[in-house]
């Protein structure tokens, strides 16, 4: 028989389902390239990994409300990484033990027994929050119809310390040591810890690694994965960790460790050390997730972080759903003069979006002047590649602004060498008052050129400056009008050498 409760969440799911695909995707903030829920509330990515064709984004959900509670694993598929189908919700809250944030494998030895070699199963592994007592433990779910159904495991939990936090699995396939490597956030000591399985049901702890660089915060949502450093002919691992509050902007943020793995320590690279590395400098960029098996050409992986920030995600004024992820990208290492970086570009899929294309010829912005193209309205819905000589300016930069006088700002400072965010004008701001305004960033431009590349939708700017090598992420709330450009150059004049617009198509 099957349960009330049960019955009415089956109900509760496919009505969901039906919202989702009857949902116009027009409403005001509503990202037109972001993933972002129909309805209610989301959090972090979990589980992303690619089956059979499909590309899997799990992700923090409440099915019940626009902010967060009763959390459960939302689901989409994408087959090109760009467009995305909402599915119906895989892991429901159950049993007083919510569904927290976690990874996905595609187990095709069949360690688990859950499937067969010829029909592997998929298997989530996730933290179980129970809402009865203080307690975190790490559970296993599994589907063996490509992510359509999942049946939780009847030996959960897999792995209990008796934690009251203790969470956030992501588990890879080891190759060298050919086994499953699980790390895990113990959030309040500013650690994570390793553990190692032959089979993802039984867990024997490895090592931990912590506390180091960043410990303003919490630790969460920990992401270990092994990528060729551009520019020399070895591989390096990148152990990212979340951080809330304490980030580079004010609250959450993300940090990242450079080192070697070697299926038991995580060894940090002396050069990396004593020092904290953002993996991206916005306010707007948490819990950042990898996809399991996916590298690009490169070696590269895909990652997708949460687009919003706990210190106001909750009260952001959007309806009905709650939050978007960014665009995905890829994610790699680079070796620069003084040290080993994270680059971060946008995946190349994303170019089939492109559709009214405008290229500028050089030009010069005399000083104290400011440039504005002829007959340029945007609705913001576009990507932008801009690169600019700063010469002897000592400020320059670009406004975008709206007939309500709504204005982003992004300015170059020469005499700090620093790129300026400013959203204290940009829309709505006082829906919580530690929606920080300005936000600056380091950016050395490479032999005098600064490198902007853009993406811009509805609400959200991301920002790769010089080639990936800085990122910054940032929610935005103005009015749906078109937005006018203007470039300034302030104390000298500039040059601006490259200027593309590409208006994006939607996803959805
Ligand atoms: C990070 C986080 C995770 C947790 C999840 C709960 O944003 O706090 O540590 O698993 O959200 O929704």
């Amino acid at each position: 028989m099957i349960k009330k409760t049960a019955l009415l969440l089956i109900l509760f799911g496919i009505s969901t389902c039906l919202v989702a695909q009857d949902a116009t995707y027009k409403e005001q903030y509503r990202p037109q390239f972001h993933f972002s829920p129909a309805i209610n509330w989301m959090n972090d990515p979990n589980g992303m990994v690619y089956y059979d064709g499909e590309y899997h984004l799990f992700y923090q959900y409440n099915p019940f409300g626009d902010k967060w509670g009763h959390m459960s694993w939302g689901h989409a598929v994408s087959t090109d990484l760009v467009h995305w189908e909402h599915l119906p919700v895989a892991l429901y809250e159950e049993n007083n033990v919510m569904i927290f944030s976690g990874s996905a494998v595609v187990d095709h030895q069949n360690t688990t027994g859950f499937g067969t070699i010829d029909n592997p199963p998929m298997v989530a592994i996730y933290t179980g929050h129970h809402t009865d007592q203080k307690r975190q433990d790490q559970r296993l779910a599994y589907s063996l119809d490509k992510g359509r159904t999942w049946k939780k495991y009847e030996g959960n939990p897999v792995l209990d310390e008796q934690m009251a936090d203790f969470r956030d699995p992501k588990v890879i396939w080891h190759e060298e040591s050919e086994q499953w490597i699980m790390v895990l956030a113990i959030p309040l000591e500013f650690k994570v810890a390793f553990y190692g399985s032959d089979d993802l049901k039984n867990w024997n702890k490895l090592s931990e690694f912590g506390p180091s660089g960043a410990v303003g915060g919490i630790w969460e949502c920990p992401l270990l994965f092994e990528v060729p450093v551009d520019g020399t002919d070895e591989t390096k691992w990148v152990l990212q960790v979340d951080l809330n509050p304490g980030g580079p902007a004010g609250g959450s943020g993300s940090q990242y460790f450079v080192g070697d793995f070697d299926g038991i320590t995580f060894v940090q690279d002396p050069t990396s050390a004593g020092r904290t590395l953002w993996a991206d400098h916005g306010p707007d960029f948490y819990a950042v997730h990898s996809f399991e098996n996916v590298t690009t050409d490169d070696g590269n992986h895909i990652w997708m972080a949460w687009m919003n920030n706990w210190d106001y995600a909750q009260d952001i004024p959007t309806s009905p759903w709650r939050s978007s992820m960014t665009i995905p990208r890829e994610v790699g290492l680079k070796q620069y003069a003084d040290g080993i970086y994270l680059t971060q570009q946008p995946i190349k899929e994303l170019r089939k979006l492109r559709s009214a294309h405008r290229v500028f010829s050089p030009f010069t912005i005399s000083k104290n002047d400011r440039w504005k193209p002829d007959e340029w309205r945007q609705s913001l819905s576009f990507e932008m590649i801009i690169e600019l000589d700063v010469n002897e300016a000592t400020e320059t930069g670009l406004t975008f602004k709206n007939s309500s006088g709504e204005e982003i700002q992004i300015t170059y400072l020469s005499a700090t060498k620093e790129l300026q965010f400013d959203r204290s004008d940009s829309g709505e701001t006082d829906f919580n008052e530690k929606f920080s305004k300005r936000h600056s960033v380091s950016v050395i431009p490479e032999n005098g050129s600064l490198k902007l590349h853009l993406f811009i939708d509805a609400s959200s700017i991301e920002i790769f400056a010089n080639e990936g090598r800085i990122s910054i992420t940032e929610r935005v709330f103005p009015e749906a009008k078109p937005f006018d450009l203007s470039i300034f150059s302030k104390g000298g004049e500039s040059m601006v050498t490259r200027l593309e617009v590409w208006n994006l198509a939607s996803i959805w």
